[in-house]
């Protein structure tokens, strides 16, 4: 049997890629003709996947429910992958596909790129969130998030990753305090960070045991995770550009649109949900231990904002004004009950 000159020419390829990590092409060939051609199942872990749906309850919907928060964690597993490249300068990769560390700056076009895929996916978790919406029986749901106390959303570290890595902490600190803090130590500001003013007891401001254990697993990893990213994150990578490549439209859109899907679009969906769930007239909410979502969720009222620098003053003053009007509306129209 010939063997063409292609071929040939792999193999010399092959001899120098293992030859300057020390090993043997040979070995590696003999592995080549032992081994078993890959499986789709295999690769995709189809069987460890479908095992990880375990309900509490024997409520159907209960596994979509669950499923849904995977499907959501992946996505932002995604976005984490492509954030990390942004704030590391991409990643460096030869010709025959060897990983040769991260690039010495960042090109704007890269920046531009991955941002779009992270909005992409973003755009994809808010487009789907009816799945949560108005794809359980609200009977049905009701019941089993009784037998889930106090595991919460609330609870998603990946979602508090992201936050890290794509701005300023003095941008994510709890709003009334956030000017005294501007200048404030990285991790005097983490510890004033919006959210440890969430999932606590409406009535007495006490923190919820969600929060208690939530900040017991995480707190130290966020703050290492802070070490590590603040001098990295996006919105240093964007003041670190030169003056002209910060002008860029395309990547100031892409900065914008990240800033309204983390921080308005998708938290309004999700809040949509929790309403049409928990919002009962009178306004006492079953599934949460009583806590003040009401207040909280809405992202007119958090005013979390990534990159306030890039938006006007009345931009700034309307955030998320019009899309909460919306859904009192909305609320006020279909469901007869009181979205906080
Ligand atoms: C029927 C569906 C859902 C309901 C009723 C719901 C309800 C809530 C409520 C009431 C809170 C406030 C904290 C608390 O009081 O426990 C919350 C927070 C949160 N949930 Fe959900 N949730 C739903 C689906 C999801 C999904 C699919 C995810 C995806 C991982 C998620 C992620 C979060 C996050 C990240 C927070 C914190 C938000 C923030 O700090 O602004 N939730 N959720």
């Amino acid at each position: 049997m010939e063997i063409s000159d292609s071929t040939l020419g792999k193999l010399k390829i092959l001899k120098e890629k293992y030859t300057s990590i020390g090993q043997d092409l040979d070995a590696y060939l003999d592995g080549l003709i032992y081994a078993n051609p890959l499986t789709y199942w295999d690769y995709i872990e189809v069987d460890a996947l479908l095992s990880l749906q375990k309900p509490k309850t024997d409520f159907p919907d209960e596994k979509i429910f669950i499923v849904y928060h995977q499907i959501t964690e992946l996505y932002f597993s995604l976005i984490s992958h492509e954030i990390e490249q942004i704030c590391k300068n991409g990643k460096n990769i030869s010709e025959i596909g060897q990983d040769l560390g991260w690039f010495d700056t960042l090109s704007v076009s890269f920046f531009i790129e991955r941002l779009k895929r992270v909005n992409k996916y973003f755009e994809a978790l808010t487009n789907s969130f009816d799945i949560m919406r108005f794809g359980m029986e609200r009977e049905q749901f009701t019941k089993f998030r009784m037998s889930l106390l106090s595991a919460s959303g609330f609870q998603t570290a990946s979602y508090r990753y992201i936050e890290i890595a794509s701005t300023d902490l003095k941008y994510l600190v709890y709003e009334t305090e956030r000017q005294a803090l501007m200048d404030a130590d990285i991790h005097h500001q983490l510890d004033n960070i919006y959210w440890r003013r969430g999932a606590v007891v409406e009535a007495t401001g006490a923190k919820t045991l969600t929060l208690v254990d939530f900040e017991a697993k995480y707190m130290e990893k966020f703050h290492e995770f802070a070490d590590q990213y603040q001098p990295m994150n996006l919105w240093k990578k964007y003041q670190a550009l030169s003056p002209a490549d910060q002008k860029n439209p395309d990547l100031i859109k892409e900065l914008r649109e990240l800033d309204v899907n983390v921080n308005i679009n998708w938290p309004l969906v999700h809040y949509r949900t929790a309403a049409h769930y928990l919002a009962q007239k009178g306004g006492e909410s079953k599934g949460t231990g009583g806590t003040n979502w009401q207040n909280y969720l809405p992202p007119h009222f958090q005013k979390r904002i990534f990159y306030p620098p890039l938006w006007s003053e009345q931009e700034l003053a309307e955030w998320g004004k019009a899309w909460v009007d919306q859904v009192f509306s909305d609320h006020l129209k279909t469901e007869n009950t009181i979205p906080g």
